[in-house]
């Protein structure tokens, strides 16, 4: 959930006449402007102005005429009834030349259709300027932290991270897109008691010394994790000793410091694999980054009453949770809670955040719910600067059967064996569908296409669901994946290939004409990208691209059935019109981190 000093993610567009911004944006601000003129008492009313639900009405409808009735209900001059505000309102709406047309329905609901030129024209800008001059408004160089993927050393980076991934690394590109200034932060758990259990095994195993030579010792970390857990687990003496090596690596003691690297170093390894094939970019800042600032954090919690003492722990009690914020324990340490704070309090007063989000399982909702609560107790939300901070939690991922997906043997799930199975699962069909395909064409496009789909069926449901992985569906040609997808773009690149037309002399010379009812409904789906960004990154769903996405291929599909493109008199706008699609399918690659292989 969203807590805070929260602010809606789209902030109302500023004036009509300015360019910029999804369609919705700028009608909005046209409606502002007719609100604020026809009704200068209710100046600041937020315009509502929300896709058309009734196609066959309208492309958009402005709904705030029934609540600007109710608000104005007595006052002197009020309209009688909301239609009559409506009215008003649409007589001083300004000429943009944006619409063609309205209408009245209902209550008082204000039905819009866009005008074909104005789409027409929108269309031929992008396709000279570029799609980044479709970037949603309001996140041009807003300060945001998107924390994901955050696996934990020497513990297997398991699906849950994956998703972490994946969903983090999409929210990070769309606001990429919009401008933002993102910091894309992996707080991996690199610190905490399960250390000393490490190292102590590793010291024991090792008597020719702790860091000696190779590191066979850390070549294979599950292996060692769980080795030195049967032993922590087994052995009374050795559990002490464990403790005593915590004791000694927090002291700093230079011996355990360099093996504690060394385990590190191991996982980054490892981790890197996973973000090398997805193509994914982090900063490392792991917990032990925050460790110099628990005490403080601690002693500063204390010292102005927001924690105190609670059965020898030290606690944040937060409003209507059941249980507080353990911000140190009753043995004196300091735990992921601590951690979290400290890291909520730096990256607003250090990074100056104006928005933090946490991509993690749902589990742990609770937990960021009581950091979230707890910073805001803990005042560290400073006055005057809205800053969001956002949990996205998302669901499971099953096997076939639908319980917890698991290997064959039942263990975890290696993530670089699952992802190259995926690719190379894929390797047959492209091979039978380009026979022709060099080696690395080859090598290309499976990876292309694996990795892809295990992205695409990962971001195509609703991300708090739970769902089951499957590599047939999404490996499949047909439906909604990201094979489907790529051959959909593929065919329509050559289409525009085939046409033996020069496509960047073509964007520069000729314009997008609307006519064919078909040619309306593609361009205006076109044009609602911006709008698919918009409301992703308004409550964080990526599947609100994978939908547009598809909604594109449908809509594409039936121009193409209905509209001769080559060799018709209207050629030139219906290439156009092809090219435009093809950016925008690759605009929505680009935000799922989707690669698309070069084709001829
Ligand atoms: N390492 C944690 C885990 O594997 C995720 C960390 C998420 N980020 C955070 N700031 N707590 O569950």
């Amino acid at each position: 959930g969203t807590v805070a000093a929260a602010a809606p993610a789209a902030a109302p567009a500023a004036a009509a006449t300015s360019a910029g911004g999804s369609l919705r944006q700028q009608l909005a601000a046209a409606f502002q402007m007719a609100i604020d003129t026809a009704f200068p008492a209710m100046a600041g009313e937020p315009a509502i102005v929300v896709a058309c639900n009734q196609p066959k009405f309208g492309d958009y409808q402005c709904n705030n005429a029934m609540a600007l009735h109710g608000k104005m209900k007595g006052k002197p001059d009020a309209p009688k009834a909301p239609r009559m505000v409506a009215e008003a309102i649409l007589a001083q709406l300004p000429d943009t030349g944006m619409v063609s047309e309205t209408s009245l329905a209902g209550p008082g609901f204000i039905n819009i259709r866009l005008s074909k030129d104005f789409l027409a024209d929108r269309l031929t800008n992008m396709l000279r300027e570029g799609i980044s001059s479709w970037a949603p408004r309001g996140f041009a160089g807003k300060r945001v932290i998107v924390d994901f993927s955050s696996p934990n050393v020497a513990k297997e980076m398991h699906v849950g991270h994956l998703r972490s991934t994946i969903i983090g690394d999409t929210i990070a590109r769309a606001l990429e897109f919009c401008g933002a200034d993102v910091l894309r932060l992996n707080h991996i758990g690199d610190w905490g008691t399960q250390f000393g259990m490490l190292i102590q095994y590793m010291a024991e195993k090792r008597p020719g010394g702790l860091n000696a030579a190779t590191d066979e010792d850390v070549a294979d970390l599950q292996l060692l994790y769980r080795a030195a857990k049967a032993r922590f687990d087994d052995e009374e003496e050795f559990k002490a000793r464990a403790r005593e090596a915590v004791t000694l690596l927090q002291g700093g003691n230079p011996e355990y410091q360099q093996a504690w690297q060394r385990i590190c170093d191991a996982s980054r390894r490892e981790f890197q694999k996973i973000y090398n094939r997805l193509g994914v970019t982090l900063t490392e800042r792991g917990e032990s980054f925050y460790n110099p600032m628990l005490k403080p954090v601690v002693d500063d919690l204390m010292e102005r009453g927001v924690a105190e003492e609670s059965e020898g722990a030290k606690c944040v009690f937060v409003e209507g949770a059941q249980i507080p914020l353990i911000v140190q324990k009753s043995d004196g340490g300091f735990g992921y809670a601590s951690t979290d704070m400290a890291a909520v309090k730096h990256r607003i007063h250090e990074e100056k955040a104006d928005w933090i989000i946490y991509v993690t399982d749902m589990g742990q909702a609770t937990h960021f719910d009581l950091v979230f609560a707890g910073a805001k107790k803990a005042g560290y939300f400073p006055e005057g600067r809205t800053v969001r901070i956002d949990h996205v939690g998302f669901g499971l991922v099953l096997g076939d059967d639908g319980k917890k997906f698991r290997s064959r043997s039942g263990d975890v799930v290696r993530l670089v064996e699952l992802l190259d199975e995926a690719k190379s699962r894929i390797v047959t069909t492209v091979k039978e569908r380009r026979p022709d395909a060099s080696e690395e064409e080859i090598e290309e496009a499976s990876m292309a296409m694996g990795y892809g789909a295990v992205k695409y069926a990962d971001l195509k449901n609703h991300r708090t669901t739970n769902y089951k992985f499957s590599y047939d569906d999404m490996l499949s040609m047909n439906g909604n994946t990201a094979v489907y997808q790529l051959y959909a773009h593929a065919r329509i690149t050559s289409i525009v290939r085939k046409s033996g037309r020069d496509m960047d002399e073509l964007v520069q010379t000729a314009r997008v004409r609307l006519g064919h009812e078909k040619e309306v409904a593609l361009a205006l789906h076109i044009a609602r990208f911006s709008e698919a960004v918009e409301d992703m990154l308004d409550d964080l769903l990526p599947h609100r691209i994978t939908e547009y996405l598809y909604d594109l291929s449908t809509v594409f599909n039936q121009f193409y059935t209905e509209c001769q493109v080559v060799g018709s008199p209207e050629e030139e706008s219906r290439l156009l019109l092809c090219e435009a699609t093809a950016r925008t399918m690759r605009a929505c690659f680009h935000l799922l981190g989707i690669h698309v292989p070069k084709c001829r």
